[in-house]
Formats: C-alpha cells, structure tokens, sequence
C-alpha cells in the first residue's frame, strides 16, 4: 500500500540530501523502510505534517516529552516569553529554580537536583554519584532495561542470546571492554534470582539502577519493593531510571505510580516540555557530592554542562507541568491509552492474530507471541517480522510510532482515537492476510517487506 499522495519531488531531494549528510539518513532513533521515509515539516496537536503535505497521526511524540502534544500554546507562549529575556545564562535563573522547587516538591525521592542536557548524562551521572557515594564501581542493571546510550548502560539492553546472569553482553561497537568488569545483569520481575545476585556482590556494588516500569514490563506485585528493601538492607543505593514515568505515570512519576521511593532518579522528557533538559534528583545525603564545597577533595564529584538548567527549556517544563496539574489530566491521559490499548488487543484479536498488548495507558506496546509479556526473555518469543510488518502497516496508513513503543498524549482526542481504531483494525487485517499468503506459498514475505527493528531511544 502506497501512502498518498505521493511524495514531491522536494521531498524526495530532502531525503537525498539527509542521505548524504547524515549516516544512514536519520538521527540515529528512528527509521522507516526508504519508500516510505518523510521529511516533517511541522507538527501540532497530535499530528504531524511532511514536506509532501501528507498527514500522520503521530504516537512518538518527541519520543515521549511531548505528552500534551506538539506545539501546545501553554509551552509556545511561555518559551517566547522566555526567548525575550535571553536564551542561556550557565547560571541559576528564575524559570530553572522554578522547576527545580516544583520538581522536588512532586517527586518523592527528589532533595535536591541538578540538571543536565540528556537523559542518557542524566544516568550517567547518577551512577557517577552512586560511585563517589558508595565507595564501589560495580553497579547492577536490568536485563532489556534501557537507560540512554552511555557505555555502562549499553550493556545487555537487547541481547538476542542472553548470558547467564550476572553477566553482561554489550550491545554497541566501541564500548572498552573492561566496562563489562563493572557491570551485572539480573532479570527483571525474577526477585529471588536479583535478591541472590545483590546478596552475592552487595560488597562491590556501587548501585542498582533500574527503570521501574522496564521498557513495556509492569513490575510484577511486590518486585520494586523487594528490590527497594534487599537495596537498603545492604546499603546499596538504588536509583529508579524516569525518564519515561517521570510526570507520566503520576505528577510524583513512578515512585508516587507503584509506591516504591529509590535514593536517587534520572528525569527527563516532559520535564524539558520538548527542548533538552534532563536531571539527577535524589537524597541531599548523595546529591551533596556534586556542591563545590567538596572540590579538590577525594568525594567531589565533577559534573556539568555548557546547557544544564537551560531556561527556554525550564520554561517549557514548567509550563507543561502546570497543565498536568490541571484536574483531570491523568484521568484523561489514562483513558485515552487505555482504549487505544484495549482497541490494539481486540484488532490483534478480530484478525486472528495471537498478541500481547504490554504496558500501562500511556506508554504500551504490541508483542505477537502467545506467551504473556512479563519479564525481557517473554520478549524474545514475540514475531518481530510480523512486528515490524505492523509498524510499517500503520505508517502506510498515516500512523507513525516508534519501532518498540506507542505513547499517547492529551492531545489525542476523540478524531485521533477513532482513526486509530480504524487504522489499527486495517493493518492487522492486512499482516494477518499477507501472513496466511506466505505460509500457503512456504516462503517469508514479510520479512522482505520489514525494517530493522530499532531498539534504542524510545
Ligand atoms: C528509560 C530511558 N532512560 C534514558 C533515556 C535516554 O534519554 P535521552 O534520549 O534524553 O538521552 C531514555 C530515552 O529514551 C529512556 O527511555
């Protein structure tokens, strides 16, 4: 199926010059089969344009900050009014202190706060502060967790073939290998298993760090707690990864979501309302060393950032804050995930597909496997063919996600949801239909037709 109209000649020459100049023609989070690649032109609400004039619905987002939407006039008006007054300072400013006070008044575990550009600086320096904190290097993560694309989190996020635990298998080129000596994995909702592998190396652990909500994985009743007590049993700071839960889950994010409260935790996307602002927040008993008063000691930790604390971007988080805080934000945000969620099932369904829709309401995804999706292996026995047959369905169809991930936003509304539904039910009729073509000829189309499944950045 072509999408249409057909692309213009100016696309077309936009999407030759990206292929000159960038590698692979993307910006390294997401990609699309060549022929149906877009350049966007602009965005509002909960859609997206291309150069073309063509129209997606669009469940990326930003990859998750835009959870009111593109361009909402709350975050426009507040970043012009900020653009007036200057566009970075590299010191404490009125809209950073701002979001600053409210972000340690909504997050439980959140003292204190620095910020950073990135998500993947704000992990970074979270494990760098566990270090100086704890006196240790080892730090434990979560097999399938994903915590940005710093060398110690590189480390079994997607192995095809897992290691036995505690052992980790990097999963980019030019990682040194002597970060592996650092680094143990443990399976996700398997407390026993984590519980014996933190009891064994508690003594070289400088921190667990994890997302509480992995990927697409619920924590299982009573895991993060278990995680949370066998952690502070030990000693051993446990940092909650919320990049993605941050002000999603709940305005507290996913420590006030599932009632479990880290030491410390990254934030990031909505907190930058769009624009790039991340941040480490936590215990002042650990963020203290980072204050300055430490320098030239052996407990100062070094960090910063040309950007940290930028105040365009405080002023969007602010205002994207203040929207949340309006009554009824997250009961709307749930209900709209919740019934595209529960549509994506009953089409997988209707069209004789075995599937998984994985997930909470705001953030879920489709697996096609018939084996419930609790723990990163379950993953492995879901049809990524089929998957990315899907995906690319829907973007035939003017739907856009991101290869791993749906996240909706409160500018999803009632036109989107039901042109979802339509779309959903389309395009698992048509992989359904394809599928039973190709096992009658014996042969894989649909893996001729599929994109590479992009795991990273989502
Ligand atoms: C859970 C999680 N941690 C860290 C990151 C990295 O954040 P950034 O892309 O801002 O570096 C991401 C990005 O998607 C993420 O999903």
């Amino acid at each position: 199926m072509r999408r249409s109209p057909a692309r213009t000649p100016e696309e077309d020459a936009l999407l030759q010059k990206a292929a000159r100049l960038l590698p692979g023609g993307i910006l390294g989070g997401y990609s699309t089969p060549p022929e149906l690649a877009f350049v966007v032109r602009e965005a509002r609400g909960a859609r997206l344009y291309d150069v073309s004039g063509r129209e997606y619905l669009d469940y990326i987002l930003g990859s998750g900050p835009l959870v009111l939407g593109h361009a909402h006039p709350a975050v426009v008006a507040a970043v012009e009014r900020q653009l007036a007054k200057g566009t970075t300072y590299f010191q404490v400013s009125e809209p950073t202190l701002a979001l600053a006070e409210e972000i340690c008044r909504a997050v439980p575990c959140a003292e204190q706060i620095r910020f950073t550009s990135s998500g993947t600086e704000a992990t970074f320096f979270a494990l760098r502060l566990a270090r100086a904190f704890r006196k240790r290097d080892k730090i434990l993560k979560f097999e399938g967790g994903f915590h940005g694309t710093h060398d110690y989190s590189l480390m079994s996020v997607g192995p095809r073939s897992p290691k036995a635990y505690p052992a980790p298998l990097p999963d980019s080129a030019g990682i040194p290998h002597a970060i592996q000596e650092h680094v143990l994995i443990a399976p996700f909702n398997d407390l026993a298993e984590t519980e014996a592998i933190i009891a064994a190396h508690h003594a070289d652990l400088a921190a667990v760090i994890m997302e509480p909500f992995q990927r697409l994985l619920v924590p299982d009743k009573g895991f993060l707690a278990g995680v949370r007590e066998i952690t502070r049993q030990f000693g051993v700071p446990l940092i909650f990864d919320e990049i993605v839960t941050g002000f999603r889950f709940a305005y507290g994010g996913a420590q006030e979501y599932y009632g479990v409260v880290p030491d410390l935790a990254a934030l990031g996307k909505i907190i930058g309302g769009g624009f790039p602002l991340a941040a480490v927040v936590g215990r002042a008993e650990i963020m203290r060393h980072l204050a300055p008063a430490l320098e030239g000691t052996p407990e100062f930790v070094v960090q910063a950032g040309t950007l940290n604390g930028n105040p365009i971007a405080a002023a969007a988080g602010l205002a994207t804050l203040e929207e949340l805080r309006r009554p009824g934000a997250y009961e709307r945000l749930f209900a709209t995930g919740e019934r595209v969620k529960v549509a994506l099932q009953d089409a997988a369904r209707a069209a004789g597909l075995a599937a998984q829709v994985a997930g909470e309401a705001p953030v879920f995804e489709i697996y096609f496997t018939e084996r419930p999706v609790t723990d990163y292996r379950a993953t492995l026995s879901a049809d990524r063919e089929l998957h990315a047959a899907f995906t690319r369905a829907l973007l035939e169809r003017g739907l856009v996600k991101a290869a791993q991930k749906f996240y909706v936003s409160l500018a999803h509304g009632e036109a989107e949801v039901s042109k979802t539904i339509d779309i959903f039910s389309g395009a698992l009729r048509a992989v359904a239909a394809q599928r039973r073509k190709d096992c009658r000829g014996g042969q894989a189309n649909l893996a001729q037709q599929t994109t590479k499944v992009r795991r990273y950045g989502v």
